[in-house]
């Protein structure tokens, strides 16, 4: 019988209640006030004494109101037909409902009952399966989904029905499986799973080592993220945090994009809304919506929800690797998330941490990012989930709690910068502070050496170099005046800029300047590199401006051009004649 509870208190989202039976730790309840049944998770058990979350406004709550235990934690419910929607933190389809919240106690169906999908059978009559095993497929706006065996299947089934190729609706049975002991379990298309727990269904989780193309050169050629890596965009507010974080979903070579919104605002939330199904996706001429699924909330959701929605996304990211498919998973901004855990951890008047963050947010943190990965399944193919989250700490302090903590585990680190973001250097990504550790993982630079060449490495580095060696120069004339240095520091300045001009500044706006594949970035590096090191003869410092302004806008023309188009070829000759006018070896 399921456990009942009785209010005891209530501040704010925060409800005590007396129960009369065992409780588990997140368990989910609900509590009945004026007809509505109000989503709840238990935060902490004392005794008879349990703390929940409620999900929604306690508005009206009152001392003696009932309660009912469900015996499972908050899940999700997975299947085909999530992809182009768009869910809240509690997997409610928002595409469901009128306004753009949902009314206190309505909850949504997120997947559709109805609908058919054709369905494909992989394993036959006698064959064993295990938790996960990929049963059947079915496609879903082009992406090959698969249909499992129960995600908490224990031990080996043999498979005693499996459905001929047709279509079916996923309540429908699509097999039966049976086990040494005689036990049968009847399995349709959808799974369910609770959210912060973490999917291990993988045979095993090597180091990521593969270039996930983004198209941003700032990260690509500078600081490469890798299929199944984790990264993380810190950033001031206003410094493009959004515009990156959209880019690369746009952009990056994923099959599925999973958006966790954790907006400020709300219009902030429903300008994604309205932004991405507008998109079209470089890759397949296809709506992006078609292969993405929006999980939103705004800070005027209650708490709990708020920090259940990464939870949401993360587990729906690691339905689709299950199925052996590349997810991509963004999080914009993680300190949304962070600030209601700390709300929640205040509430319940736990010993404050750093900052009034909780005691364990570092292993929180940690946890989360640790979900990411890329995998071999136990059948041996592989799947990857990347995770980007965007970080926005307050007054750009990266010293703060929550920067800090990320900074521990995500590892590559792209720093929004206020003064690049000042000046319009987009993206404002710091070229000397931010870094990938994918850079020094043997595996990687075989994998990057094999796919591009063996002197990437070498001429990546030179462009590190030389940007720093243009901050310190800068800061030299800053300090000497423009005539305190030699006219070939000047020279030395001017090719720090061409470098950051042309290969770090990227306009997110511009259809071509926007994406660069890795081909393309290979030339821009090569011509960057070849002006670098190419000698040039100036007699004052005002002639080296006026001619690497000439220089830096022709490049940037070509940048703008369609790829090896006829106005690209115009525009590198130009530039040709231009650099022989003053080229002395
Ligand atoms: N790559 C880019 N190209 C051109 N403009 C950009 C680029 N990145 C950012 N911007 C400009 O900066 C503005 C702010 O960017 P964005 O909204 O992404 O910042 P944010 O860091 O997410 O801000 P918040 O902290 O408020 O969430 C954009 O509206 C745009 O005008
Ligand atoms: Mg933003």
């Amino acid at each position: 019988m399921a456990t009942k509870g009785i209010v005891r208190g209530v501040i704010a989202n925060m409800v005590t209640l007396k129960v009369d039976g065992p409780v588990a730790q997140n368990e989910i309840c609900y509590i009945e006030t004026g007809g509505d049944k109000l989503m709840s998770e238990v935060i902490k058990v004392q005794g008879e004494n349990v703390f929940v979350q409620v999900f929604e406004s306690t508005r009206g709550l009152k001392v003696g109101a009932p309660a009912e235990f469900t015996g499972h934690m908050l899940e999700v419910t997975l299947g085909p037909g999530m992809l182009s929607h768009n869910f809240d933190g509690l997997q409610n389809d928002l595409d469901k409902m009128t306004g753009v919240f949902l009314k206190r106690g309505e909850y949504t169906y997120p997947l559709d009952n109805d609908r058919l999908w054709k369905f494909e059978p992989i394993v036959k009559v006698g064959d064993k399966v295990r938790a996960s095993d990929w049963l059947g497929k079915v496609e879903e706006n082009f992406q090959p989904l698969k249909i499992m065996a129960p995600f908490r299947l224990e031990g080996e089934y043999t498979v005693k029905k499996i459905a001929a190729e047709g279509e079916y609706r996923i309540i429908d049975e699509i097999a039966v499986l049976e086990n040494a002991k005689g036990d049968t379990v009847s399995v349709n298309m959808i799974q369910k799973w609770p959210v912060k727990v973490a999917m291990t269904n993988y045979r095993e989780k090597p180091r990521p080592f593969k270039l996930l193309e983004t198209g941003v050169r700032s990260i690509d050629t500078l600081n490469p993220i890798v299929e199944g890596g984790t990264g993380f965009i810190p950033g001031p507010f206003g410094t493009g945090k959004t515009v990156l974080q959209h880019a690369i979903s746009k952009q990056a070579e994923a099959d599925i994009v999973v958006i966790a919104a954790c907006g400020e605002r709300a219009n902030e939330v429903v300008e994604i809304f309205t932004e991405f199904p507008e998109l079209d996706d470089p890759h397949t001429g296809r709506k992006l919506m078609e292969r993405t699924i929006i999980i939103a909330n705004t800070s005027n959701m209650p708490v709990a929800a708020r920090e259940a929605s990464v939870y949401t996304a993360m587990a729906i990211s690691e339905y689709y690797r299950s199925m052996g498919l590349r997810v991509l998973l963004m999080a914009d901004s993680t300190s949304r998330w962070a600030q209601a855990l700390r709300e929640m951890s205040n509430r319940m008047e736990e010993l404050p941490g750093p900052d009034a963050f909780p005691m364990d947010i570092s292993s929180i943190i940690a946890n989360f990012y640790g979900r990411a990965g890329y995998v071999y399944l136990n059948n041996g193919q592989p799947g990857s989930i990347t995770f980007i989250g965007t970080v926005s700490p307050a007054g750009g302090n990266l010293k703060e709690p929550v920067t800090e903590n990320t900074k521990k585990v995500a590892r590559c680190f792209y720093a929004l910068e206020q003064e690049r973001a000042d000046r319009k250097r987009y993206p404002a990504i710091n070229p000397i502070d931010s870094y990938s550790k994918y850079l020094d993982y043997p595996e990687f630079e075989k994998y990057i050496t094999d796919r591009i060449n063996d002197q990437w490495t070498s001429k990546v580095n030179e462009l590190k170099t030389r940007l720093l060696r243009g901050k310190e120069i800068a800061e030299q004339i800053n300090i000497l005046g423009d005539d305190g240095v030699p006219v070939d520091y000047h020279v030395t300045f001017w090719k720090s800029e061409l470098i950051d001009f042309i290969v770090l500044q990227q306009d997110a706006f511009d259809e071509i300047d926007a994406v660069t594949p890795m081909e393309r970035q290979e030339t821009i590096v090569d011509r960057v590199i070849d002006i670098c090191h190419t000698e040039f003869k100036f007699d004052t410092f005002l002639e080296v401006i006026d001619y690497f302004k000439k220089v830096i806008n022709l490049c940037k023309q070509m940048n703008y051009q369609q790829f090896e188009s006829e106005k690209y070829f115009e525009y590198e000759k130009e530039l040709k004649a231009l650099l022989a006018e003053r080229k002395t070896a």
